[in-house]
């Protein structure tokens, strides 16, 4: 197969781990006989450094001609005065790659490896192989809604929170999708109790598609506040949650951080009209940590898997990653935001975690 991956390294940590993963992906792709046309762009501050432009038309270009992109992470709060609010790389960079390429769908899956349920922030309620993948809508709700300020600046600011139908049917879609090829129940989520776009009207939407299209899929409702309280006492009773834009960026943050750390989930932003994807860590540039070459790579690892799974149809290829990344945790590398104090464990840096989880995949290839 032949595909062209637009490769966006971005800030703080981005660029640290999309070099340690990209000979991961290099492997697989040969492995696999795929072949893989890497572009690279600048994004974030890292692009402003040259263009005085966090999302530059070459950037734009590159992907715009390529089938998916990998991003690393944009974002660097200390730079955020340097530029009008509405050219920070969060605002001209990211949200306008989801609009443009029509990014509707974000799944960002997170499970307990063996071995890593004591780095769970409730070791108590894991026993090793749970699992949670969270279908967040990535268009809608007040990310996207009209953005105003009373005239002075500072007497009142709004962001409006609109739903499309037709927004809220997709994610209800792909998580009823998921909901029937595992068996699993879906928990969609909402605030029903006081709000109409993110309340009300997307548990009726949700309902209607669930009615006549998923009789079979358990479905629940959970109001947000209570489901992030009961994510929190009991996550194994959650597998499949469905939530609004603004919902799922936060419940996915908490469960990321219950079920051991933020650097280890993936995300897949895609539109399933056109098979498009934008591959990335879920967590941000990290500027507590960046440039110690410390961050985990297993967020944007299993990503690439993602990548694998859902533009490149490549099932296997995405097993062989994700299984890679398994064993590499059983034999006990552990990146420092994973480590716990028992014995057994060798604490590696970003490219060290990375080329040890190459290696196990050679060897899990070639077996
Ligand atoms: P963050 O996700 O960058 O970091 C939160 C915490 O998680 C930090 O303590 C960080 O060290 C830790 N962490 C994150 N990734 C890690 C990894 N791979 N390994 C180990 N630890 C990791 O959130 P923040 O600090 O609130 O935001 C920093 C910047 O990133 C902001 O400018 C924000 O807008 C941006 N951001 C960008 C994206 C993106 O580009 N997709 C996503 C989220 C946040
Ligand atoms: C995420 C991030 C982004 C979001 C920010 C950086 C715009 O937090 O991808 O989760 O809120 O969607
Ligand atoms: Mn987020």
């Amino acid at each position: 197969m032949n595909k062209r991956v637009a490769v966006l390294p971005g800030d703080g940590i981005g660029p640290e781990e999309m070099e340690a993963s990209l000979p991961l992906l290099q492997t697989v792709a040969a492995a696999r006989c795929h072949q893989i046309e890497l572009r690279k762009g600048l994004v974030g501050w890292a692009a402003y450094d040259v263009y005085r432009d966090v999302m530059p038309e070459e950037t734009w270009d590159i992907c715009g001609s390529s089938d998916a992109i990998l991003f690393g992470a944009v974002g660097m709060p200390g730079r955020d005065t340097e530029v009008p609010r509405d050219m920070r790389p969060e605002r001209r960079a990211l949200l306008p790659i989801r609009k443009r390429f029509g990014l509707g769908v974000n799944i960002r899956p997170v499970r307990v490896y063996p071995g890593l349920e004591s780095v769970s922030s409730i070791p108590h309620a894991f026993k090793g192989g749970e699992w949670l993948t969270f279908f967040r809508e990535l268009l809608g709700g007040d990310y996207f809604g009209e953005k105003r300020r009373s005239p002075d600046g500072r007497a009142w600011a709004e962001d409006v929170c609109r739903y499309e139908r037709s927004q809220i049917e997709l994610i209800a879609r792909a998580a009823f999708g998921e909901g029937r090829r595992t068996g699993e129940m879906v928990t969609s989520v909402d605030k029903a109790n006081v709000l109409d776009a993110t309340g009300e009207y997307w548990r009726e939407v949700v309902t209607e598609v669930h009615d006549k299209e998923f009789p079979e899929v358990a479905l629940q409702y959970a109001l947000v506040d209570s489901l992030s309280a009961h994510l929190v006492k009991r996550p194994k009773d959650f597998r499949i949650v469905l939530a609004s834009n603004a919902h799922g960026d936060i419940l996915s943050d908490e469960g990321a951080a219950i079920f051991g750390s933020l650097g280890l989930m993936p995300s897949a932003s895609l539109n399933p009209a056109t098979g498009y994807g934008m591959y990335e860590p879920a967590a941000g540039s990290a500027p507590d940590i960046a440039g110690k070459g410390i961050a985990n790579p297993i967020g944007m690892i299993l990503s690439i898997a993602l990548m694998f799974r859902h533009t490149f149809q490549d099932e296997r290829a995405a097993q062989a990653i994700e299984q890679a990344v398994e064993k590499t945790l059983a034999k006990g590398f552990r990146t420092s935001d994973i480590a716990s104090k028992s014995g057994g464990e060798r604490i590696v840096g970003t490219e060290d975690m990375a080329s040890a989880i190459t290696d196990e995949l050679v060897s899990e290839i070639a077996e």
